[in-house]
């Protein structure tokens, strides 16, 4: 096994036109291990300077480099390469992120990296199986599509997967032959540089992709307002994702964001009640419910809610919440002081506004920023607690008699992320899957993904999709031609 000696924490600088680099001001920031509170290692902070200068090499890389004239299947070469690369280096990568992070290093190893992985290999599949159409046109004109790739992408990143949330937004970007100025979220850096040596490594040239970490209001906006930037992409808060929408404005870059949720998990009656449970549990408290997808709102059917939650709640109880590296934790810490005060106060408010707490409510330990698995029940689907997205391990229990009502409740939220509903009666499934207002439905599962598979929003969860053919449609566009083959 790896130690965290092992792990390849060095100074961070930015990475910049295939160097690395301090910051054009000097500044730096602390990242922290949200377990223990202690400094891991500081960071470069780059802000609009800086940009600049990562945007000025992703241009010229694009416009002159080789990216873009390189054969698309050598271009999958070099993401299988790096795939190879990081498995290579899977197990210091896992620990990296659990460092940083906060989460357990099983999720990391059993579910980050895979996911990392096969994103690659997703990718690096479709960079020569891009291309375009010849269209039957009237007249004498012979007319085809050329499938391009949009140009220099901007791409703002959360830490809640760090390394994941990179793959998802650098994969299908590279593979399109654009390039990138990743921003990778304050919290959490560290696995994004270590990426920026792995990309070097496997050959990727200089300036393809370039990554400055640094603040949101200071590095990220400039990179969304910046007027050489062609596209911007963005996973964070909703409020963040209008404010780059604004910026992005400016040069009319397009957009697409992958914002939070507020997702209805809806357990029914004739469902597998046991296999319920463990959804429930897996819905809200993987990865500590930070998770924009987390199963926040439990829709239970009154004739099983009391069974439902005795059994949901012993086991939540008993989950083992802790030390991040120890390969038996099942829960780690949440990523920071601000997002642990944040959950408490959230807690807070399901008290006073007369929610019922069946377990958990307060923190775990007088060290690190450890929450307790919290169950909500009697919540009120108005409640504070189950209209804004906590992003914690809380879950707020709604008891229904009635579907339809039910369905209007679900659906009553200014989030449309993802739903999941528990029922062995197939139509049912297959008619609330048409009535739920989400980008993702999951009947009988929770928290399942695939590379191949789209993810991405409704109404304020944001637009455009990420993952599968899909991601293609946001780094690529198309070009008609017109050749005249008449006299
Ligand atoms: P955030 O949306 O502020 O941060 C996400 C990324 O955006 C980071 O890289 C950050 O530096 C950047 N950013 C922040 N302000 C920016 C600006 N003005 N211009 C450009 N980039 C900017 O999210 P934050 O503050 O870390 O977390 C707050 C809440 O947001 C969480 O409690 C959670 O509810 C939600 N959230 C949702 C995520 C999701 O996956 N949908 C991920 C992270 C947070
Ligand atoms: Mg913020």
């Amino acid at each position: 096994m790896i130690t965290k000696e092992e792990v390849k924490i060095k100074p961070g600088k930015l990475f910049i036109d295939g160097k690395w680099v301090d910051s054009v001001s000097g500044k730096t920031f602390d990242t922290i291990n949200p377990a223990t509170e202690e400094v891991i290692t500081l960071i470069a902070e780059g802000d609009k300077a800086d940009i600049d200068l990562a945007v000025t090499a992703a241009r010229k890389a694009f416009e002159e480099g080789p990216w873009r004239k390189t054969d698309a299947r050598d271009r999958g070469r070099i993401l299988l390469r790096i795939m190879d690369l990081i498995e290579k280096n899977k197990e210091e990568l896992a620990l990296l992120e659990t460092l940083d992070n906060g989460k357990p290093i099983s999720e990391t190893t059993n579910a980050d990296l895979p996911l990392v992985i096969d994103c690659l290999l997703y990718y690096a599949g479709w960079a020569d199986k891009i291309h375009g159409e010849t269209i039957p046109v009237r007249g004498e004109f012979f007319n085809y599509t050329l499938r391009e790739p949009v140009g220099v992408v901007g791409q703002i990143i959360p830490w809640n997967f760090p390394l994941l949330m990179a793959a998802w937004k650098i994969a299908p970007a590279l593979a399109c032959g654009n390039t990138v100025v990743l921003k990778p979220a304050e919290q959490t850096p560290l696995t994004a540089l270590r990426l920026g040596e792995i990309c070097q490594e496997a050959g990727l040239p200089d300036g393809v992709l370039n990554i400055v970490p640094g603040y949101g209001p200071t590095a990220g906006a400039a990179l969304a307002e910046h007027m050489d930037v062609d596209k911007i992409a963005f996973t964070g808060e909703y409020t963040t994702g209008r404010i780059i929408m604004q910026a992005a404005s400016k040069n009319l870059k397009r957009v697409s964001l992958e914002l939070g949720g507020k997702s209805p998990n809806i357990v029914f009656a004739d469902s597998d009640i046991d296999s319920a449970v463990n959804g429930a549990m897996t819905g809200i408290f993987f990865n500590q419910g930070e998770v924009c997808c987390a199963g926040s709102r439990l829709f239970l059917e009154r004739s099983i809610h009391d069974e439902f939650l005795e059994k949901l709640s012993d086991k939540a109880s008993s989950l083992r919440v802790g030390n991040p590296e120890d390969v038996g934790t099942q829960m780690g810490a949440q990523v920071s002081k601000e997002q642990f005060d944040k959950i408490l106060g959230y807690i807070d408010s399901g008290k006073q506004e007369g929610a019922k707490l069946v377990t958990g409510g307060e923190r775990c330990g007088k060290r690190g920023y450890f929450v307790k698995p919290t169950i909500f029940d009697e919540v009120d689907n108005n409640m504070k607690i189950a209209r804004e997205e906590i992003f914690g391990p809380v879950v707020s229990a709604i008891t229904f008699d009635d579907v339809a009502d039910m369905v209007r409740q679900s659906n009553s939220s200014i989030y449309g992320l993802a739903a999941a509903v528990w029922t062995r009666d197939i139509k049912k499934a297959h008619r609330l899957a048409r009535d739920l207002k989400a980008g993702t439905i999951w009947v009988n599962t929770y928290n399942t993904f695939d590379a191949a598979s789209p993810f991405g929003g409704f109404k304020q969860s944001g637009f455009g999709r990420e993952l599968g053919i899909h991601a293609l449609e946001l780094y690529t566009q198309v070009k008609s031609v017109w050749i005249n083959l008449g006299s």
